[in-house]
């Protein structure tokens, strides 16, 4: 029996509901014939993203957005240019999807659209006009062109990236050189009448500790947010191992590559903490998920992997570590929505399966602007060598004082009795789980394998509760 002790009592930070963002790119078909289908907006995607409530939607990338000329996307479509999409399977890309359909996705979204600029290959100019096009109101070249092409109002837009992996496929800068060229750039990217942009620098690749040392210190002051990358690869980058067959090694081995972004996290939160005592710059994770293989038979350049129930619990882990540092952590973005990576969403033409890692983002849906309350469990290391903790756990507080613990089994075959302490009798306590075998998966034959059921074998104690998580689970748990 393991104690699991939540204290209502003890508040800390807001848990930014943008934890729970996501990534899309021009790569494979994450837009076309994913989030976007036969030239209008894929409606049931639109629909499926609403009900997990997603809070915003990064773009256009990814290393795809230090290439992307903004021009090219905007206006009539039969006289877009088409491009090819060098990084990512060197497909034409005919720029059908634009600023426009990029903003009217977000809206249907109801999410706040966060836009990545081309430092890479791009101009300041035009950098600087992209932000003027999409938000100034009032007479100026670019608002005339935004009219011309169909909008005359401009969006309200806040997130904006300078750059993406500018030590790597956004030019292969060197720290000390980005950030003079983050200083320049984010210059000329003006808040416009009402609208306040929040500017987001490039930040480390994973364990790179010197990058943020030297973007906090030398363009600190002129950043709202430093991002974070960091990818779960069980294997090695010329051989990442299978989504879906895996040995209880891998298994392990995923999940404690993924449990590393807490380290991660600490690390760099500790040297953002010397430079910026206030918290007035946030470390979002702009990028972050599982990386395997492609699924045999599709484009190398595609990124198309299944997901099982190994990918819920590195998504759950990763999740309560977000919320467990949402003090500094104000963003995530789970790459990709939509066909790309560790998705939600699989489709093929107009069908659509729902991933075991959408269902975790629907049992933490809670968790969205609420309070981190205090969160304790008894653990014991599993995995052999590995050694990773057998649960893993956050809670919140909502404004109607319910609390909202989620909680991971991360032991492949075992259950774990656990005995919740809350410090009262609860007026009532209900939970949902997500439970299979660590390689189970929903493919389009059959979309269910995976699915969130209620869960009803909880009994009250004097102080809390008592119950039995199954092997290989999520469980959300609402205490009243
Ligand atoms: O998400 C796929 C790629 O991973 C992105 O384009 C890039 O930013 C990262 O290396």
């Amino acid at each position: 029996m393991s104690k699991l002790i939540i204290n209502k009592n003890i508040q800390k930070s807001k848990i930014n509901r943008n934890i729970y963002g996501h990534f899309s790119e021009h790569l494979g078909r994450c837009i076309y014939g994913g989030l976007y289908l036969d030239g209008r907006l894929n409606m049931p995607v639109v629909e499926a993203l609403r009900k997990i409530k997603i809070p915003v939607l990064r773009w256009p990338g990814g290393c795809f957005a230090d290439e992307y000329h903004w021009r090219d996307g905007v206006g009539a479509k039969e006289s877009r240019k088409k491009m090819i999409n060098t990084h990512w399977g060197g497909v034409t890309e005919d720029n059908s999807f634009g600023t426009h359909e990029f903003m009217d996705l977000c809206g249907k979204l109801g999410c706040e659209p966060y836009v990545n600029g081309n430092l890479g290959s791009g101009t300041v100019r035009e950098m600087s006009e992209w932000v003027e096009y999409m938000t100034l109101d009032g007479l100026s070249p670019m608002s005339q062109l935004r009219e011309e092409n169909g909008r005359r109002e401009p969006w309200r837009l806040k997130y904006f990236g300078v750059g993406n992996e500018n030590w790597g496929c956004g030019g292969n800068m060197r720290a000390e050189y980005y950030a003079d060229e983050y200083r320049r750039y984010q210059t000329y990217l003006r808040s416009y009448g009402e609208n306040r942009l929040y500017k987001i620098a490039c930040g480390p690749n994973s364990d790179d500790y010197r990058w943020t040392e030297i973007l906090m210190s030398r363009a600190g002051k002129y950043m709202d947010a430093l991002s974070l990358h960091y990818y779960t690869i069980p294997g090695s980058w010329d051989s990442k191992g299978s989504a879906t067959r895996f040995t209880e090694a891998e298994y392990f081995e995923t999940l404690k590559k993924a449990l590393r972004m807490n380290e991660l996290i600490e690390n760099h939160a500790r040297i953002m903490d010397h430079y910026d005592p206030e918290y007035r710059v946030d470390l979002i994770v702009d990028e972050w998920g599982t990386w395997y293989d492609v699924e045999p038979g599709t484009n190398p350049g595609f990124l198309y992997q299944q997901n099982t129930m190994r990918d819920a619990l590195a998504a759950a882990c990763t999740l309560n570590i977000f919320n467990r540092h949402s003090r500094r952590v104000a963003m995530a973005n789970l790459a990709q929505t939509v066909n790309v990576l560790q998705a939600v969403i699989l489709t093929e033409g107009d069908k659509l399966v729902l991933t075991p890692t959408y269902h975790v983002f629907d049992l933490y849906k809670a968790h969205h602007d609420a309070t981190l309350i205090e969160s304790y469990i008894e653990t014991e290391l599993i995995g052999g060598d590995k050694r990773v903790p057998d649960l893993h756990v956050s809670a919140s507080i909502d404004e109607n004082g319910t609390a909202h613990i989620t909680i991971a089994n991360l032991s492949p075959a075992e259950s774990r009795e656990i005995d919740c302490s809350v410090g009262y009798a609860p007026k009532s306590v209900t939970a949902r789980v997500l439970s299979g075998a660590p390689d189970a998966y929903n493919d389009f034959n059959a979309p269910d394998t995976v699915a969130i059921k209620a869960f009803t074998g909880i009994s009250s104690t004097t102080d809390g509760f008592r119950l039995t998580l199954p092997a290989c689970c999520v469980m959300e748990i609402a205490v009243v």
